[in-house]
Order: structure tokens, then sequence, then C-alpha cells
């Protein structure tokens, strides 16, 4: 069974000494494996199997830990008996196995295991685990997932400007759930810029009554997202570093990758008449309406003009890494069209 959950935090004692926290865990992968005690059959056969493959597990930059109740002066008697470089830890309350979900309804130990991914995500779950060949099959996950990891996150990959929409609501809780992803942004002094509308029913209306007609295919949107700010909102720095701006691209960044994985288009636009939409909107004169992010379903391409269907339906155009990209000096960036 696979996941993609925060995995809950713990802290607990370590045979050899010393705590292991969650929080130690992040930078590198983590088998985290539930068993009912140590020294038992199935636990020993366990252990071992992760133990005989620990280089391969090293070498993919993960870390294996066993968690059980036994109290920390059984571990360590199992771990020297049995030659176990794994890191075991005592949940002697069992509380880190219930967060887990590694308890069975009556309080035992259900053998299981998590895998969490360098950012403490968890990746990958394996419930009721039958111990011959488990650690190979943790394993060969952890390959797979080491080698997804490395390559460009999916979803920046899957994002696109895309324009084609479907007219179907996108619910209220969907919408606000985009403007939390972008309230996670980080930004200068965590000033937080952004101010963001979402327009809907009437004042939707008045929004599309101000887009020009290049902008026509945004009218099919169930909603569009408005983001102001003002430039005494952020950092003022010297060299005329005027930070508002760029924290509230960073903010239309998350919302962007946030909408991709919930299976949304978010567009954002420049195309648009301030004036109108900051009146549509209520949005004071002083703001600087930033942009529009046009949301919505994935639509039929045929409701776009042939250039923006060739658009939808064409290859992502980039520049040349090499044009954007320099080592050490810029002097090598390769000059483009319009550098
Ligand atoms: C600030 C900004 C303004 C944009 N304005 C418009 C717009 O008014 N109309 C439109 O159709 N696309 C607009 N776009 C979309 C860009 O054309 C699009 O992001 C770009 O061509 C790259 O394509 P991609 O996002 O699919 O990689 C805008 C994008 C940004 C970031």
């Amino acid at each position: 069974m696979s996941l993609f959950l925060h995995a809950p935090g713990f802290v607990l004692p370590s045979a050899g000494g010393g705590e292991v926290s969650l929080r130690d865990l992040r930078g590198r992968y983590a088998v985290v494996y539930f068993y009912p005690r140590a020294g038992t059959p199935g636990c020993t056969q366990e252990a071992a199997e992760f133990q005989a493959l620990a280089a391969e597990f090293a070498a993919l930059e993960a870390r294996v830990i066993g968690i059980s109740p036994d109290p920390v002066p059984a571990l360590e008697r199992f771990a020297r008996k049995r030659g176990l470089g794994l890191t075991l830890l005592s949940d002697s309350d069992r509380t880190v196995a219930r967060a887990y979900g590694a308890l069975t309804p009556q309080g035992r130990i259900e053998r299981s295991t998590v895998l969490l991914d360098r950012a403490g995500v968890v990746r990958w779950s394996w419930r009721r685990v039958k111990v011959g060949g488990h650690a190979a099959e943790v394993l060969a996950t952890l390959r797979v997932l080491h080698a997804a990891d490395e390559a460009l996150n999916p979803l920046l990959v899957a994002r696109r400007a895309y324009r084609a929409l479907s007219e179907e609501e996108v619910p209220k809780p969907a919408l606000e759930r985009l403007v939390e992803a972008a309230h996670l942004a980080p930004s200068c002094f965590n000033n937080q810029p952004w101010r963001f509308v979402i327009a809907h029913g009437e004042a939707l209306a008045k929004v599309k009554a101000a887009l020009p007609g290049g902008n026509y295919w945004a009218k099919r949107a169930p909603a569009i997202v408005a983001l102001a700010s003002h430039r005494d909102l952020d950092c003022k720095l010297s060299d005329n570093r005027d930070y508002f701006l760029f924290g509230c691209g960073m903010a239309t960044g998350m919302l962007m990758v946030q909408a991709t994985q919930m299976g949304l288009v978010a567009h954002p636009i420049a195309g648009y008449d301030p004036l109108a939409v900051k009146e549509a909107l209520g949005i004071p004169a002083e703001y600087v309406l930033i942009t529009l992010i046009v949301v919505g379903r994935p639509g039929d391409p045929n409701t776009l003009s042939d250039k923006h269907r060739e658009l939808e339906l064409g290859p992502r155009d980039r520049k040349p890494l090499s044009a954007v990209m320099a080592w050490n000096t810029f002097r090598d960036l390769e000059r483009t069209e319009g550098a």
C-alpha cells in the first residue's frame, strides 16, 4: 500500500544510548519497521534480513530503524547477540506504533513497515508483513523511489499554463486549499505580503468582464483568484530591491503546484483591466493587483483558438538551460534572442 503523508513525530530511546527523533531522520530515507518482540524467531529473521542488506540501504541514503515495545536493555541484548547494526528503538507504551497504525484493535503490534523519504514524508507502507523476503522488497521499493526523487519533481513537470477549461465548479474547500498552499511560501522576514481574493459568483462575472479578448478562454473558469500586494507589506532594501513581488511570485508557484496535485489548472495571467478588477473586488487603489490566477478543471481543447490549441497540445517551450544558468560567471550564459 502506498501513502503520501507527513510522518507522525516521535522521540524514542535507542539501544546503545541516547534518543532518536523523527527530526534526526530528515535528509535521509528511513525504513521504519514495527515488530512485536526482540529475540523471537520472526523478529530475529526480519532484523537479520535487514542487516544483511545494510550496505545496500546505506548506499541509497537510507537508515533502517526497528521499533518494538521491548525495553532498551532487551534491545541491546538482541543487537549484541545477533550482531545487528540497525537502530533499535524502544516504544514501551506503544504510542508511536499507534500513531503509525501498527497496532491491532486489541493493542497488539501488527508487523508493519513505513518508508519515509528524505523530507520525512511517508511514501510507502506495508501492513501485516510476512518476514521472509520483506527487507528485499523494501529495498526494491526504495530503489525505485530514490531514482524518482532524483528526477525532476513530477508535479513541476506536469504543470503547464493550460487554457482549456471545463465550466464545472471547483468546491470552495479546494479553492481555499490552494491559497493555504500559497500561504506556506517563504517571504522576507516572514512578512507574508500576499493578499488573495477569490472571485466566485457575481464578483467573478465582473472580473470576467475585465478580461481582454485574448484571454477569452478564462471566461469559462469557475473561479479566478486575484493576488494583490503593496510594496510596504514586504522588505524594501537598497538597490531597489522591493521584495513584495518576489514573495507573491513564490506564493503563486506554490499555489500552482498544489493545484496540479489536485488535478486543477491554475494559470496566472497579466492580461486584464486592473482598475476594473480592483473595483469589482474592492481592492484598495494603492495596492498592486499583481496577477489573476485562473482556476478550473481541465477541459476540451476544442474550445480554444487554433493558436492556443496548438500551444495546449504542443511540447513545452523553454530556452536551453545554458541560456539561464552559468557556473561561476554570468559571462558564460549563452546569449539567446532577446537576452
Ligand atoms: C506573470 C504571468 C502573466 C501571464 N499572462 C498570461 C495572459 O495574460 N494570458 C495567457 O494566456 N497566459 C498568460 N501567462 C502564461 C504564460 O504565457 C505561460 O506561463 C508561458 O507561456 C509558459 O508556459 P507554461 O507555463 O505552460 O510552461 C502568464 C504567465 C505569467 C507567469
